[in-house]
């Protein structure tokens, strides 16, 4: 008989958390919609007390899913408590997880408490949780580098208080995967009511170890863990969703646990987050990365031929790779789009189908095959970008080897909602194009940021492939990152550097100070 791991994802919480996966709420709602159809048994939406953005976003995410819990993160104070259960009471299904460091570094040094203290503290914040809500997480902080028997204490006392899951974190990804899976297996043995809790994991990956760590613990007992899509997070990140669940996949017959997630939505998933924040999928990304499953060296190539088995552990058709990129052309019907956005995991209106179908005639007007990312590109920058401030209308480049220099003019829309308020026209000189194009951008918007990263990917092959280019910015403290996609890659340069000064107004409209966590 298998037993059940329970999925936490944290991707809206630990993950945004991580430089330049600053999310809107549209966006956040977008992408928990997402993890709810991936079959994730918890989502961990935010911290609400962090600001009125997040506290927002939490609300939109509980109101929007039904079929998965929906957690909020709450420190273990009393008006964090109050106002995370406020963001997610409407929820079908909601959490409080509330948190305590227990280690004698952060006890002494952040939180400035005793053990005695500390104990009181996370004792009342689980009381006060459950009285307001039936499912309470808690979380002992540095749990891997905190002592062995204070940490069963602080177990024993928040599960008599109401906690029905205990989280042990492995917060500056310290723990090995022998030693994490000990202590498990110690808490599960000296804990006298740890059989009234389910008792969950949370590693970091500072030392490459935390899906390592997470599944050892796992082999130990722990029942729920916690993770997010392509491992962002903090520093180094969290536990990979996808590698973690690949792992009890196929590696079934040695953990004998399931899970509720779909395997087949993994891939969609996690280029939906990629999507969504602008970042790339590493290339050698474990179960998701472009080079996942390709197999260059002639020899691997001929034993593939002979028999899949012999260099492939699992199919990319079982994480949702299909390989059948559509191939659309001139003549394609709405209904073979629909299909295919389907598949792809977006519901779409009738409205937003048809203008995206427009979008992808057009678009098959001057490329021979539309493949699926070519769709997707479509679908973010037609549908869900709809709201913007920004808007490029028209754009002119001149550049080359001759004696005037890179200049470009431009001319951008200034939205109110789909209304233009105003039109504005610019030029300038540069560097470069791209300097030339950013420097009209900025000069009209009145937003002068540094750039960190500025990148660009052909999303299919073949020379008339759309470009994606990705920019990061940084104004004032705030980072932004941008996406555009078009054939130009001067008009895509252009797209992405508006869409991360969007971002950035959204990101100043929405959010407020963050105490840190
Ligand atoms: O890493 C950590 O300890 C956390 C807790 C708040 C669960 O993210
Ligand atoms: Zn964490």
């Amino acid at each position: 008989m298998s037993d059940r791991l329970y999925i936490f994802d944290t991707t809206l919480r630990d993950g945004e958390q991580s430089p330049g996966a600053t999310m809107n709420l549209e966006e956040k709602v977008r992408l928990a919609r997402q993890l709810e159809t991936l079959g994730v048994d918890i989502i961990e939406a935010g911290f609400p007390a962090a600001s009125q953005g997040d506290f927002e976003a939490v609300q939109a995410i509980a109101r929007a899913v039904k079929d998965v819990r929906v957690a909020a993160l709450c420190r273990a104070l009393p008006r964090d408590i109050d106002r995370g259960w406020e963001a997610i009471k409407d929820a079908a299904h909601p959490r409080i997880h509330t948190f305590l460091a227990t280690s004698e570094i952060h006890m002494t040094h952040k939180l400035r408490k005793s053990r005695e203290e500390v104990l009181v503290m996370a004792e009342a914040a689980v009381r006060h949780a459950a009285s307001l809500c039936p499912d309470v997480e808690f979380s002992a902080e540095d749990a891997s580098r905190s002592d062995w028997e204070f940490l069963a204490t602080v177990c024993e006392v928040v599960i008599r208080a109401g906690a029905k899951t205990v989280n042990i974190p492995d917060t500056v990804g310290y723990a090995q995967p022998f030693e994490f899976g000990e202590l498990i297996a110690y808490l599960l043995k000296t804990v006298p009511n740890a059989g009234e809790a389910v008792f969950s994991v949370h590693c970091h990956n500072d030392l490459g170890l935390a899906v390592a760590n997470s599944l050892s613990a796992i082999r130990a007992g722990a029942r729920q863990a916690e993770v997010t899509l392509c491992g962002i997070g903090e520093r180094a990140g969290n536990a990979s969703l996808e590698e973690l669940v690949m792992a009890l996949h196929t590696r079934h017959e040695l953990y004998q646990i399931d899970c509720g997630v779909k395997t087949r939505q993994l891939y969609p998933s996690c280029r939906r987050l990629s999507q969504i924040i602008g970042q790339p999928i590493a290339p050698y990304k474990a179960i998701v990365g472009p080079n996942a499953f390709a197999h260059e060296s002639g020899i691997h190539q001929d034993g593939m031929l002979k028999n899949p088995l012999t260099y492939e552990i699992m199919t990319p058709e079982s994480v949702g790779r299909t390989g059948t990129d559509m191939v659309i052309g001139k003549h394609s019907g709405s209904h073979a789009i629909k299909a295919k956005l389907t598949e792809m995991g977006y519901a779409l209106d009738d409205q937003q189908l048809a203008t995206v179908f427009a979008a992808v005639k057009e678009l098959a007007d001057k490329k021979e095959r539309i493949f699926d990312e070519d769709v997707e590109a479509l679908v973010l920058e037609m549908v869900y970008r709809r709201r913007d401030k920004y808007r490029l209308k028209d754009m002119t480049v001149f550049s080359g080897t001759g004696g005037v220099p890179p200049h470009a003019a431009l001319v951008l829309d200034i939205m109110d909602g789909e209304a233009v308020l105003e039109e504005k026209r610019h030029s300038a000189f540069g560097e470069g194009p791209i300097d030339a194009l950013f420097k009209c951008i900025a000069d009209i918007t009145g937003i002068h940021p540094r750039l960190d990263r500025y990148q660009v990917n052909a999303i299919t092959g073949g020379t008339d492939a759309q470009g994606t280019v990705t920019v990061r910015i940084e104004d004032k403290g705030k980072k932004s990152v941008g996406r555009g996609t078009n054939e130009d890659i001067l008009v895509a340069s252009a797209m992405a550097f508006i869409n991360a000064l969007n971002r950035l107004e959204k990101m100043r409209e929405e959010k407020e100070e963050c105490p840190t966590l």
